[in-house]
């Protein structure tokens, strides 16, 4: 996958901490098993002591490196190296330690010089939980364009949109594409609304009502769509003229005063634009120079074919989460690899996360009332309720476009 190491998740909880829950935030699977093995040699005094310099006490901790954690689908593997005169027994004698740390499928084994340990810890199930307002809240307060994963084997997992941008979701119908929408919305719209200009696209019509007067805007038509599409572009030209004049590479070092808000646009059920080749072509603009813009796609769609996932859009969309897939050849146009046809259809919010290699999540479940009460506060347009009608991809039809739905928002720059 492509990613830089600046796009590897940095780590902003408290991580490793044993014997409790903890909870590591957008971090590396491979640096959370550094810190909880870290954490388990300290906290069980698993060192050598010898004498050094003036009678000073040295600890001799056994060595191990990034390179000797390995993380596979349903295990972690853990080695590291005892120093000479450490004997094996002082290890054994803390295992408790290491099962709390590393939970509670472990599997030890010891070289036949009786020097190199190897763990090997198998993964547990990612069990369903419900969206926490608060755990959220702090989660994400320090991260400037936040998007909730869920959570994994290392804890709940947020990351950095404007370091990993633009995001893809996959999923057959009823695998919980929505759902992780709606919780990854609310969270933009609820927690960064000063940051964040949020548009909102709905060709379905099923899911997005809720965000109406609380997104910048909400659209269900494609002719509406399209003005967004086209009012973003503007709004990158605008933008890519700004850096020009600052002589800057990204809209994040502009000076306060003329620094543009992150713009991001989530289209639910993206396959129905497939046709709509001006859109599609904007969109793969977007996605191309967008980062630096601060301009970034939410996509979502149940099977990405080759055709509307093909080139450019696909590599250009970082992170992606598959949701069960029905088959092998699905899950690998989505994410390069055959893990999201692994889940179950009973694993509801279960999804195969593409961001640093490949790992199962789980995504909060937020009800569509929680959402809707999360969401009242920051309304800043009274919206009459309409009647929500689901359209199947086949009676949909782009002549129905209402000419009366006005494009909200800040979108709105002159070239
Ligand atoms: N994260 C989750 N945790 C628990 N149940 C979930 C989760 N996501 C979805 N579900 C269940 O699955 C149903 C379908 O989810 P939805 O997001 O509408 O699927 P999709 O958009 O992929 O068709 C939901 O109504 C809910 O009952
Ligand atoms: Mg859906």
């Amino acid at each position: 996958m492509l990613l830089s190491s600046a796009g590897i998740a940095k780590m902003v909880g408290v991580v490793g901490s044993i014997g409790g829950a903890y909870v590591a935030y957008a971090t590396h699977p491979v640096n959370v098993a550094c810190g909880k093995l870290n954490t388990v040699l300290r906290m069980g005094s698993i060192y050598m002591s010898i004498q050094g310099y003036k009678g000073r006490q040295i600890k001799k901790y056994p060595s191990f490196s990034k390179k000797d954690i390995r993380i596979y689908l349903n295990r972690t593997e853990i080695s590291f190296m005892l120093p000479i005169g450490l004997l094996p027994d002082e290890v054994y004698k803390k295992k408790d330690l290491f099962y709390q740390a590393f939970g509670s499928e472990l599997e030890f084994e010891l070289s036949k010089d009786k020097r190199r340990f190897f763990i090997k810890a198998y993964n547990q199930e990612v069990k369903m939980f419900d969206y926490d307002k608060e755990k959220i809240a702090e989660a994400v307060k320090d991260i400037p364009l936040p998007i909730v994963v869920g959570n994994t084997q290392s804890g709940l997992v947020v990351y950095n949109m404007v370091e990993n941008p633009h995001l893809l979701i996959t999923g057959e119908t009823g695998s919980g594409k929505s759902i992780q929408l709606r919780s990854i919305l609310t969270t933009l719209l609820t927690q960064c609304k000063d940051r964040v200009e949020l548009y909102c696209a709905d060709l379905k019509r099923t899911e997005f009502h809720i965000f109406k007067g609380v997104a910048n805007d909400v659209v269900i038509e494609v002719d509406d769509l399209r003005k967004i599409v086209n009012n973003i572009s503007s709004a990158m030209n605008h933008r890519g003229k700004l850096l020009n004049k600052y002589g800057l590479a990204h809209v994040d070092d502009l000076p306060e005063d003329v620094k543009p808000k992150y713009i991001v646009f989530a289209i639910d059920e993206f396959v129905l634009l497939k046709k709509q080749n001006d859109i599609m072509n904007k969109l793969e603009e977007i996605s191309s120079v967008g980062r630096a813009l601060g301009v970034f796609l939410i996509l979502s769609l149940q099977r990405a074919d080759s055709t509307t996932m093909d080139g450019i859009l696909k590599n250009n969309l970082t992170v992606r989460m598959a949701f069960r897939a029905s088959s092998a050849v699905n899950s690998r146009i989505a994410i390069d690899s055959g893990e999201a046809s692994e889940i179950m259809n009973k694993e509801k919010g279960k999804f195969a996360l593409s961001l640093d290699g490949i790992r199962f999540a789980q995504a909060p479940l937020l009800a569509l009332d929680d959402a809707k009460a999360m969401l009242e506060p920051h309304k800043w347009k009274e919206v009459i309720e309409s009647k929500v009608v689901d359209l199947t991809e086949e009676e949909y039809s782009t002549e129905d476009a209402n000419e009366d739905d006005e494009v909200f928002g800040v979108l709105a720059y002159e070239n």
